[in-house]
């Protein structure tokens, strides 16, 4: 099996379904972010605070470097990832790569949900936040729309969207 490389907004359930899809599969999972994290004993966060936004992204350029040579993984990337370098189309040589696409509303209630900090998003407010991520999802999407696969997240919900991926995954991947 390729290694399956899972890209998309924050907030799109790129960890949550990765893990299961990896656990259903019975393969390694890794998240880039974590990866990072672990790899430079610093959260996400303080290296956009020490590096600011460009160092962070030399840094996960060459993480994605090391996870995507991986085999039989599968790997859930920033949402940035796919946007920077020719980060894409690597991954597209190498992996098999699925677009857990959301839209703008959906993506700002998960993030205003959710615990993890992320330097990008900090102090908005949930329209404000919608508004920005419908700007972020213009400028990504050509980026994003250029994986090998697309799955609209939108459709699946609560309890069953992980179950719901899982299948749709291998569906999509043959796996
Ligand atoms: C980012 C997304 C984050 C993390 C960093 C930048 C982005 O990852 O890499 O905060 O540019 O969209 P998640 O999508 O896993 O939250």
């Amino acid at each position: 099996m390729k290694s399956i490389i899972l890209i998309g907004y924050m907030g799109a359930g790129k960890t949550t379904i990765g893990h299961a899809l990896a656990k259903n599969l019975g393969v390694q999972f890794y998240d880039l972010d974590w990866y990072i994290e672990m790899r430079f004993h610093k959260t996400v966060a303080q290296i956009f605070e020490e590096r600011g936004e460009e160092g962070f992204r030399e840094i996960e350029r060459n993480m994605l470097h090391e996870v995507a040579e991986f085999e039989n993984v599968i790997i859930s990337c920033g949402g940035g990832t796919p946007c920077f370098f020719d980060n894409i189309d690597y991954m597209n040589s190498l992996c098999d790569t699925i677009y857990l696409k959301a839209s703008a509303e959906v993506l700002a209630a998960h993030l205003k949900m959710g615990k993890v900090v992320r330097p990008l998003i900090l102090g908005k407010s949930e329209e404000e936040l919608t508004d920005y991520i419908q700007g972020m999802l213009d400028q990504r999407e050509p980026y994003y729309m250029k994986a090998k696969h697309i799955i609209n997240v939108d459709l699946l919900n609560s309890r069953e969207k992980v179950a719901d991926s899982v299948r749709v995954l291998r569906e999509a991947t043959g796996i």
